[in-house]
């Protein structure tokens, strides 16, 4: 949470800067800010609210100096305020923080008591006195960043600038992201590469506990151990260098778009096109006798649903956990099991600590992670990158399907080493399932205007129910979710069973119940379920088949989604539900990439 953004070059970097930052809004917008060292001085301007408040505020009064730091916050210590935002100026240091500073309390009570005075909330502000005093004492900004880190506790990614030095910027970072780039005449910091992008061909990312020095066109990076060492570069992708929506109204529905492209490069790079086969690092989970599966939010919802796919096809029990329990929790583990932690980012903290939790008791695991040189990508066994592009809404939604066809593909390979299935069955499934999926998913975006219709009634209402049997299940959950985040309706989804344990009790005339039932072996069942909640005044709302359409409008309004193999229909109801989120947000008049409240990427428990 949090995204930083530093810059150094031949002429004034803050109208950059504030685009770099606005390039990290996804990781939070509560407020940004910016600051630049000029003239022995450093200056700053922050605003409250999204980076274009900032953007405004900086090009009214332009700030002068070519090296600078920027931040866009989402707030942990202290509410959004002017006073709040980053940069952090404190004597001749200016500071952005990325992360948690665990023990801030007790060093601010240390400064307290040398009488040190304090404008903010923030832990991050403590982390500026208390470089202030380390420059002051050793006159070194790389040293005093060494020496300060070791008091720190948690995690973070820091960017600084200093007063008596306006030609370079420092930075360090632990179990926090951040890379660095430099260019002829130019360096650069951020959080993540689409930040820098637009500026730079190649970037480096630094390892925890690395420490860098950013000049004009040249970067030394130090080491835990103050060793120089050079990290790994690799070029920026073109999807980090999208500048924009294009045609979209938001990223999520330009995300919701590529889908398709999505799902058919994961079938290139997964698929061998010479011999058929599955080319996915799972076979040392072949052998085991029960799988973890384990994420959080929509991440943990696809994992829900891979479950039925591990044990149908590949005959694996399974187990699905919420990273942020599965950590606390002293799970009984065993070289018996195989552990798979599915993250978009790779960099969600609480199943780092999952991740890690497992690694530690020398299980070996299999992260499936959309940013491949993140956190969990570096510290798992195996690692299979899901190919979405960089994601940008709030809201995952190409991510999730990504991670649906990364999990399907695994339960296939998984099947076919268990000798559950043979080959000739993997063939049909590879060319009657998964080629089907991109194109399954792209006549579901073609309903678009229908699901937008009955959208548009959702966005009023107090409350949604969403339900589903089988795999539609955590679909239930899913569609909810994405329908609670970005259109502020309180949804929920149970399994389609479970409405007469209690949930039957919230149906009121007219409560909307988006029910997902495709026309399978669980149709019928699911229609009765459906016909409890219309007897007692719900409105329903059947996402169904052309098989099931007839039957489904006895009982209420249905949408016919497209017909495609059982595996496959997810991805077409997935869609459907980001859809109806998106139509109703847009209905309620929400920001659908900046819903209030969130950030995509939560490096906070
Ligand atoms: C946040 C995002 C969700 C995401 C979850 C897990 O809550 O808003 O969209 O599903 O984090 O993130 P991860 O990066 O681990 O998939």
């Amino acid at each position: 949470m949090c995204g930083i953004v530093g810059m150094i070059n031949g002429h004034p970097v803050a109208s950059d800067l504030v685009s770099g930052i606005q390039r990290l809004e996804y990781r939070g917008y509560d407020s940004a800010g910016v600051a630049t060292v000029d003239g022995g001085q450093i200056r700053r301007r922050r605003a409250v609210g999204p980076v274009s408040a900032l953007r405004s505020l900086v090009d009214q009064v332009p700030l002068p100096g070519h090296a600078g730091i920027a931040h866009t916050r989402w707030a942990t210590h202290g509410a959004p305020s002017e006073a709040n935002a980053h940069p952090h100026v404190v004597g001749a240091v200016g500071v952005v923080h990325n992360g948690i500073i665990e023990n801030h309390d007790e060093l601010r009570d240390e400064l307290l008591a040398i009488g040190r005075t304090f404008e903010s909330q923030t832990d991050t502000e403590v982390v500026a006195h208390l470089l202030d005093l380390a420059l002051e004492s050793c006159g070194d900004p790389m040293m005093a960043l060494r020496e300060v880190s070791t008091r720190l506790e948690g995690s973070f990614a820091i960017g600084m600038i200093v007063s008596s030095d306006p030609d370079a910027l420092y930075a360090t970072c632990r179990n926090g992201p951040l890379v660095v780039a430099q260019e002829p005449g130019a360096a650069y910091l951020a959080s993540d590469g689409s930040a820098i992008a637009p500026f730079v061909d190649a970037i480096q990312v630094l390892e925890c506990g690395d420490r860098a020095e950013l000049r004009r066109g040249h970067i030394r990076v130090l080491d835990e151990r103050d060793r120089e060492v050079e990290r790994p570069t690799r070029s920026v992708r073109e999807s980090e260098a999208e500048a924009g929506m294009g045609e979209f109204p938001s990223f999520m529905m330009k995300e919701i778009h590529e889908q398709p492209e999505v799902l058919e490069r994961q079938l290139a790079a997964y698929v061998d096109g010479a011999t058929g086969a599955i080319r996915l690092p799972v076979e040392t989970l072949a052998d085991k006798d029960q799988l973890i599966l384990s994420a959080c939010g929509t991440s943990y919802y696809a994992c829900l649903l891979a479950r039925y796919w591990f044990e149908e096809i590949a005959g694996m029990p399974c187990r699905v956990d919420l990273a942020s329990e599965l950590r606390y929790r002293n799970p009984a583990l065993s070289d018996r099991h195989g552990a798979i932690f599915v993250s978009q980012s790779g960099e969600t903290a609480d199943t780092l600590a999952a991740l890690r939790l497992v690694e530690s008791v020398g299980m070996r695991s299999l992260a499936i992670v959309n940013v491949e040189e993140s956190a969990m990508a570096r510290e798992a066994s195996f690692v299979i990158g899901t190919l979405a592009g960089t994601e940008r809404g709030v809201a995952s939604t190409k991510a999730f399907t990504a991670q649906l066809f990364a999990l399907l593909c695994s339960a296939i390979e998984l099947g076919r080493l268990r000798g559950r299935i043979a080959d000739d069955e993997v063939q049909s499934l590879i060319n009657e399932v998964l080629h089907t999926i991109p194109q399954a998913v792209i006549l579901t975006i073609a309903c678009s205007a229908r699901l937008q219709a009955y959208a548009e009634s959702l966005a009023s209402q107090p409350r949604a129910i969403f339900v589903g049997r089988g795999p539609s299940f955590p679909l239930a959950m899913e569609g909810a979710l994405k329908l609670k985040e970005i259109a502020y309706v309180h949804a929920e989804g149970f399994a389609a069973g479970e409405l007469k344990h209690g949930p039957l009790a919230l149906i009121e005339e007219g409560t909307p119940v988006i029910a997902i039932a495709p026309h399978d072996a669980l149709f019928e069942k699911s229609l009765s379920n459906v016909q409890e909640a219309a007897a007692r005044g719900a409105a329903p709302f059947i996402l169904t088949d052309a098989d099931g359409i007839g039957r489904a409008l006895k009982l209420g309004d249905a949408l016919v989604i497209p017909q495609v193999p059982a595996l496959a229909q997810p991805f077409a109801y997935a869609t459907a539900l980001q859809l109806i989120a998106h139509h109703a947000a847009t209905a309620a008049g929400n920001d659908v990439d900046r819903p209030r409240n969130l950030a995509k990427s939560v490096t906070v428990e």
